[in-house]
């Protein structure tokens, strides 16, 4: 017998850990803050837990740029801690997905200290070493994800290693079986305490293009080759998305699915697939036989609007194959938050856009602090703790405007910390948990009737998608036993549900069936 994976029309919670909830004071969210703050997530139906990474780390880039991959970080607390809320989650009927982060490591871990030792250590091939041009330059144009070349010198070796992000991030080299054997054995020790899958970091990237080939510059076409623009004026076409990592998936669902076969459950792996193109995103699902869900980059990247998420939605699902299970997310802790990006800070947006993608089949992603309409903070450089995007670095937008610390009530420090919290918080104190939770109108309590909702439709179902409508300013839907009708527009617009409204971002009463008048930005679902 098959069963239906747990994945099916769930919703996945990412945590940004260290700006979730802080219990000991030291300004930095922690497990035991999660721990104490599961309810917040069970009265928003929630069935699985992401979080940022939680291993030991010198926190170049917070955790995702790990030293050790089978340990917790001392800062967030402990392993016995992490047993602790696993245990305690599952018993709430939700799960813990970790961040693993396969692409690179830190310069601080074992493998790489070994590897820049010397040119016979027995890391050194774990890393991908080169030799520079004649002239002592870089093997090749590409560049890191802050602008700079992303060769760093070795002096004492002589060679150029590689990195898509910092220095401090060396790549691992996947073209030594060696590196997927350590992996394998990290999935198994985290498999074997529970966790129920994985977030899978730079997941297009793990491969690079063998022969070293210049990127083409964002000017170029390459023939036969997808148009790939970056954001420093060149196309990342031999540094992410080679073909090669494809196998990395297949052989890791089979591995996947023999957990599965040995009575287990079979793990979530959950791939940061940052692609441009729908088609791209297709290919990390395989025929069924790669990740289980993929995230929707060519979505996230796309600008708001009822034809575009629509054209976008129906592209999703002609692409990936079928049986397979879309993800639906508008924000995480990389990009500027959903409701600033698309809704520019209006809160009747903010509501559309969420039902609009939580009532989509799939699973659905929600980032914390979304379910409390927070748009984006605007930290001052002088506080801004990132150093990839520190003070717009290369015409980077900092990161740290998405991570800001969660609220749960009106203080000043919002009962995040009783420290001095390691970023601001948004001043906004009307974006707090409590406050929000005693007020029936607030999006906090929509957002919760929204994903009760979404789990009577869709909880452990993959139930087809229908498109109704869609205009400039209509966008409508049928999915299972519900029906979306969105209204992007300043106007009223009539829609024909037929079936009983039974939630409007306007928070209007229940509506028998029949004609509806949507109000400006107003989304409704009706129910069979
Ligand atoms: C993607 C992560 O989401 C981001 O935060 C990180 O900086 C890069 N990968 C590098 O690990």
């Amino acid at each position: 017998m098959t069963l239906t994976p747990w994945w099916h029309g769930a919703v996945l919670y990412h945590v940004y850990l260290r700006s979730f909830r802080d219990l000991d004071g030291d300004g930095y969210g922690d497990i035991a803050g999660l721990i104490d703050s599961l309810d917040h997530l069970e009265s928003l139906s929630v069935d699985a837990i992401w979080l940022s990474p939680t291993t030991p780390s010198p926190d170049r880039d917070w955790g995702y740029d790990v030293s050790d991959y089978t340990n917790v970080h001392p800062q967030l607390g402990s392993l016995a801690q992490l047993d602790e809320l696993i245990a305690l989650a599952r018993g709430k009927g939700m799960r813990v997905l970790l961040d693993l982060v396969p692409n690179h490591t830190s310069d601080r871990h074992p493998w790489f200290i070994d590897a820049q030792s010397s040119r016979d250590s027995a890391h050194r091939d774990y890393y991908m070493w080169a030799d520079p041009r004649p002239d002592g330059s870089p093997p090749n144009n590409w560049l890191d994800d802050t602008g700079e070349p992303a060769w760093q010198w070795d002096g004492a070796t002589g060679q150029y290693y590689f990195h898509n992000f910092l220095p401090e991030q060396p790549e691992l080299n996947w073209r030594n079986p060696a590196v997927h054997r350590e992996f394998d054995k990290i999935m198994d020790f985290w498999f074997d305490k529970g966790v129920a899958g994985f977030r899978i970091d730079v997941a297009n990237g793990f491969y690079k293009d063998e022969a070293l080939r210049d990127n083409p510059s964002n000017d170029e076409r390459l023939p036969g080759v997808l148009y790939q623009p970056g954001k420093h004026g060149q196309q990342t076409v031999y540094n992410f998305n080679q073909p090669e990592v494809h196998q990395v998936y297949r052989d890791w669902r089979i591995r996947a699915e023999q957990r599965g076969a040995a009575g287990g459950e079979v793990p979530l792996l959950l791939g940061e697939t940052w692609v441009l193109h729908p088609s791209q995103l297709a290919d990390y699902y395989g025929n069924n036989d790669q990740l289980q869900l993929a995230f929707n980059f060519p979505l996230i990247f796309a600008d708001f609007g009822a034809q575009t998420f629509a054209s976008l939605i129906d592209e999703t699902f002609a692409g990936i194959p079928q049986g397979a299970c879309p993800i639906w997310a508008g924000s995480n802790h990389d990009l500027s938050r959903l409701g600033t990006r698309w809704a520019a800070g209006d809160i009747a947006k903010m509501r559309l856009i969420h039902t609009v993608l939580a009532m989509l089949p799939g699973a659905f992603g929600l980032y914390y602090g979304d379910e409390l309409g927070m748009p984006d903070s605007d930290i001052p450089v002088g506080l801004q703790r990132d150093p990839l995007t520190l003070g717009g670095k290369n015409g980077s937008w900092p990161r740290d405007n998405a991570r800001s610390p969660m609220r749960w009530d009106d203080s000043e420090l919002g009962g995040f910390t009783t420290g001095k919290p390691w970023l601001p918080l948004h001043p906004d104190r009307s974006l707090n948990v409590a406050g929000q939770d005693a007020d029936p109108f607030s999006t906090l309590n929509y957002i919760r009737s929204l994903l009760a909702l979404r789990r009577q439709v869709h909880g452990g179902r993959l139930n087809r998608y229908r498109q109704l409508a869609a205009t400039d300013t209509l966008f409508a839907y049928e999915s299972g036993d519900a029906r979306v009708y969105a209204n992007f527009s300043d106007g009223i617009q009539t829609a024909h549900p037929v079936w009983t409204v039974a939630l409007s971002t306007l928070g209007k009463p229940i509506a028998a069936a029949g004609a509806y008048e949507l109000q400006p930005w107003e989304a409704i679902v009706a129910l069979r």
